[in-house]
């Protein structure tokens, strides 16, 4: 990580642990993000780094990662966080759902969502986002929280914004994409 990097890692550190707004975390952000893709298009470093930068970044995370599509699966990504359940039929659990819809999923309280799929103890709240390009699924975002109700409709619009940047910027190979609707 360059120096400018982990001064604004370090900086948005202070912010979150200040208690400072989310619009504040967000924008510390969306500055760091396009310093880690500025000059990188490549489909693996991007996501890794993104998956990294979300986890150290925003507060009560216990996973965070990329489920992508292969065939009619989601196979396990680029994440941080405890070894996960490597593969989910689309349909199947939180993933497999927003994946189907192509739509995000908040679940305030995972126990109450019925079929989701315990990968870590600790998850009592869960967001999934699917992951596109150029409006084409490649995989879903999957962030897990150990605190009921991490989640609002806040995070979602920040994070869309940050997937729409990240994927604006990516180079994704051919096979990684869905089928054309
Ligand atoms: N809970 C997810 C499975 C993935 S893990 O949380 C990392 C689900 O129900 O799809």
């Amino acid at each position: 990580m360059s120096d400018k990097t982990s001064a604004a890692a370090a900086s948005l550190r202070e912010l979150t642990s200040a208690g400072k707004s989310k619009a504040a975390i967000y924008q510390s952000l969306t500055g760091e993000l396009q310093t880690l893709i500025t000059g990188q298009t490549d489909f693996l470093a991007n996501i890794s780094n993104f998956a990294a930068l979300l986890f150290g970044s925003l507060p009560n995370l216990n996973w965070t990662g990329f489920y992508l599509l292969r065939g009619s699966d989601l196979v396990l990504g680029p994440f941080q966080g405890k070894p996960a359940c490597s593969c989910i039929a689309m349909g199947d659990g939180v993933c497999g759902t927003a994946a189907l819809q192509r739509a995000a999923v908040l679940v305030p309280n995972v126990h109450a969502f019925p079929g989701h799929i315990v990968c870590d103890e600790a998850s009592q709240s869960e967001m999934v986002l699917p992951v596109f390009k150029d409006n084409r699924l490649i995989g879903v975002l999957d962030l897990d929280s150990p605190q009921i109700g991490r989640f609002d409709d806040i995070d979602r619009e920040h994070i869309e914004a940050l997937l729409r940047m990240l994927m604006d910027g990516t180079d994704v190979p051919e096979y990684r994409l869905a089928p054309p609707d």
